[in-house]
């Protein structure tokens, strides 16, 4: 039997009712035109057998800055010295709350002038899986815990179908601090952001991470491949801090299948492919699940 028909083989029927509650949370109430018989069918096929070994991510380039004025001594939010400043602090952190700390006091992204609060992070630190999303919306900005506006219900009830919650993961976000009117952050903020998210990920320790969107994968995996060529493929992603690479998998960002549920099925693979590396590696599932 090869990968894909072992795979196809394993799905439990505890899975096809979970698919079939998923479908029914997502107000999905009619059967129409694709093919059934691919329904629930993992797409394993399509996780290269050996896991791909990314090159060390290059930093991303901060946009120009739009008034090159010089201020002696002064470190600018978003300058080349702010993003060398997030970098000594973070690795001066040796626990999550000392991070969490030193990122409050932070004055090098913008972002913090417009944002009600910090958003760090949510969830169980000692949990087995980290989701990283891109940046905190209105109701992120204003309970200040990332993922608890639209998105965040339907990221909850992704975790839901294959038995996770807020215990059994940990979440945060690339940036910290929304940007206003949700547009998304640019490349300074997300330079300036990143050495702090990349040592969040190396104290939180994670078996398995998740990109959870186009943004975070490109920020945290260095890839120009879109999220629709990634979503549900493995990659190895090493941290200097990490005795190991993480197996990193970007998924679609809620918001996008809000917007897109035709996209569903694919969710649905991307789950399974999740849900089966988790059990290869013992994380743990809710206690109920
Ligand atoms: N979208 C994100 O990427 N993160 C949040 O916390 C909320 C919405």
């Amino acid at each position: 039997m090869d990968r894909f028909s072992e795979s196809a083989a394993a799905v439990q029927p505890a899975e096809i009712i979970a698919l079939l509650r998923w479908y029914q949370d997502a107000g999905v109430d009619e059967a129409i035109g694709d093919d059934p018989g691919a329904l629930g069918r993992p797409r394993v096929a399509a996780v290269p057998s050996a896991p791909v070994q990314m090159a060390p991510p290059q930093p991303v380039q901060p946009e120009p800055r739009p008034s090159p004025r010089p201020q002696a001594a002064a470190v600018l939010p978003g300058s080349d010295a702010a993003t060398g400043d997030a970098r000594r602090i973070a690795a001066g952190c040796s626990t999550l709350e000392e991070l969490a700390a030193a990122l409050a006091a932070f004055d090098g992204c913008g972002l913090k002038a417009t944002a009600t609060q910090m958003v760090f992070a949510d969830g169980n630190p000692d949990a087995d899986i980290m989701i990283v999303g891109e940046a905190p919306g209105a109701e992120e900005d204003r309970l200040g815990k990332p993922f608890v506006g639209q998105s965040g219900k339907l990221l909850d009830r992704m975790l839901a179908a294959i038995g996770l919650d807020r215990s059994t993961v940990y979440i945060s976000n690339i940036v910290n601090w929304r940007p206003p009117g949700n547009r998304q952050p640019n490349a300074a903020e997300i330079a300036i952001s990143l050495p702090f998210i990349e040592r969040h990920i190396a104290l939180m320790q994670p078996k398995i991470l998740l990109c959870a969107g186009g943004t975070s994968a490109a920020a945290l995996l260095a890839t120009r491949e879109g999220i629709t060529r990634i979503h549900g493929r493995w990659f190895e992603r090493a941290f200097p801090d990490l005795p190991a690479p993480v197996p990193t998998m970007p998924i679609y960002h809620p918001a996008f299948i809000l917007r897109q549920p035709g996209m569903k099925r694919d969710v649905w693979r991307d789950l399974l492919v999740l849900k089966h590396r988790m059990i290869e590696l013992g994380c743990a599932f809710k206690s109920d699940a």
